[in-house]
């Protein structure tokens, strides 16, 4: 099958660059498993974006880098800043319904942020307003088609390298296809199921890294992931997130004991950067023995958590938490990649014909940490700027592919691998662990099969994950940001840059 432009993923970066897209060309956008499937359905905090009074993008600005440890891209960041509240404007006349306080559109708080900029929909389903609104968009536009159930396997090659289209395979049928376009845009999301805990959807499995990775694209960044301190700490609940916004308003964070912790630990407390109060989490829960500690939102009116947090307060409710009356366990759980595909600030990357853009992208916006409630901004901002720049491609020739490689498949276990890499590549780490996960995965065997499945092409991009998040972890031999590795606690200044790792080569600094 071919169309003009390829689009892989179906979340919020993919369908915004399809609209752009659609101006140039018939567009194919395929997503992994039902068209909804995607992390941005589960995005419930908000979309950062200077539009309120006393805000603005310095400040927004200024936020970001700090929250990103010295390692965000200037120019990357002034740009999403500046086109963020553009593109949010674009959003609303495309129907997406934020909500207000009378007239004027209602702004949470979040960690890092000096700022009340967090706009919100239906309280906490702000990724499901506007995937659905951009949706709509894209569904309404006669040049674009979409298509669910289209796992990508591997990117197709021209004999020139450049890339020529996609492999999928049909995770209900378990059948295969080709297709191929002028170029393609990978918007596959992140890798959070390469944790043993995670907030991501089952379909998070890094599948748009592992590919670019083996058709020898330049990747950055992958020991920055990004552990989000309070999920869920119930049997059965799946990694539900308890968004940050609930410390935004309020909540306090509480130890075995029962002591408020996060005092001790920074001067914005409960709201400081992510990695901050993730690693103060772990640091109590082994200081205490307990398998969690305690989010308490009891100090918050009930009418108002019930109105502000629906989703929340329901999916606790379910799993037998009042959020209105008891404090809620928690711990941290894998969230979000800052690193990825590496690409400039048109979500072009080092491969002729292929683009990428949120999360699976890394065009150095995030740093070493992001700050909260820039991922939705960045996949609306850099989806549509690869979009564009993507158009460039519109008279150009399809290449032909190459017959691809086969497939060879890991022997282990899912769980097995989830667990190693939860133990040492997770929020503490060390050269000595990093350097067991790479010993043990290089020495997984590896093997053909003839009727392979979603389920073994996944557990290939979680194998070539896991070694790829623990190499670059070695080889960045200081602490920043999220990464923080006990053998090298502090940052240095020699490492105050990028990593890049590409097939075939060692990782390197720029
Ligand atoms: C949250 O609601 O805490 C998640 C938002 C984000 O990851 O930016």
């Amino acid at each position: 099958m071919t169309s003009d432009f390829l689009v892989v993923g179906a979340g919020v970066a993919g369908l915004r660059a399809a609209i752009e897209l659609a101006k140039a060309g018939r567009v194919l956008v395929v997503a992994k498993d039902s068209l909804r499937e995607s992390s941005s359905e589960y995005a419930q905090g908000g979309i950062a974006a200077a539009v309120g009074e006393g805000d603005a993008v310095a400040l927004h600005e200024q936020d970001t880098l700090a929250a990103g440890d010295g390692l965000c891209d200037t120019e990357a960041v002034q740009t999403l800043v500046r086109e963020g509240p553009v593109a949010i404007q674009e959003l609303i006349e495309w129907g997406a319904e934020f909500d207000r306080e009378g007239a004027r559109l209602a702004l949470g708080r979040e960690g890092a942020h000096s700022r009340r900029r967090i706009l919100h929909a239906h309280g906490d389903s702000t990724g499901r307003e506007i995937a659905r609104a951009l949706h709509r968009k894209a569904a309404s536009l006669a040049n674009v088609e979409l298509r669910s159930f289209a796992a990508v396997t591997d990117l197709l090659l021209a004999e020139d390298g450049s890339v020529a289209g996609v492999a999928v395979c049909d995770g209900s049928t378990h059948s295969h296809a080709q297709l191929r376009a002028r170029g393609v845009l990978l918007a596959t999301g992140g890798m959070g199921r390469v944790y043993a805990h995670s907030t991501n959807p089952e379909v998070a499995t890094g599948d748009g890294v592992a590919a670019a990775w083996r058709a020898g694209a330049a990747l950055s960044d992958l020991e920055f992931v990004q552990f989000h301190p309070t999920v869920l700490a119930v049997e059965g609940a799946g990694g539900f997130l308890l968004s940050e916004a609930l410390r935004g308003e309020g909540a306090w964070l509480r130890g075995a004991d029962g002591e408020r912790f996060m005092t001790r630990y920074h001067e914005m407390a409960e709201l400081a950067p992510r990695d901050v109060v993730s690693r103060a989490i772990v640091t109590e829960m082994e200081r205490t023995g307990a398998e969690h500690v305690w989010l308490d939102l009891r100090r918050l009116e009930a009418d108002f958590v019930r109105r502000r947090f629906p989703r929340i307060y329901e999916t606790c409710l379910k799993h037998g938490v009042d959020l209105t009356k008891d404090p809620a366990p928690v711990r941290p759980a894998a969230h979000y990649a800052m690193g990825g595909v590496h690409t400039d600030l048109h979500g072009r990357t080092s491969l002729p014909r292929l683009y990428a853009a949120g999360e699976v992208a890394a065009a150095g916006v995030h740093g070493a940490n992001r700050l909260a409630s820039n991922s939705l901004l960045e996949g609306l901002v850099f989806g549509a700027r690869a979009g564009r720049a993507m158009r460039e491609l519109a008279g150009a020739p399809a290449a032909p592919p190459a017959p691809p490689a086969e497939p060879l498949f890991p022997e282990l276990s899912e769980e097995e691998l989830r667990a190693l890499s939860w133990r040492h590549c997770g929020i503490v780490r060390s050269g000595e662990g990093l350097a067991e996960v790479c010993r043990r995965l290089e020495a997984t065997p590896l093997r053909p099969n003839a009727k392979p499945n979603r389920a073994m092409f996944e557990l290939r991009s979680l194998h070539t994950l896991a070694w790829l998040i623990a190499r670059c972890a070695l080889a960045r031999r200081e602490s920043r940001g999220a990464h923080f590795r006990t053998d090298c606690p502090e940052s240095r200044p020699e490492f105050q840059k990028h990593s890049l790792i590409q097939k075939g080569h060692e990782v390197t600094f720029f």
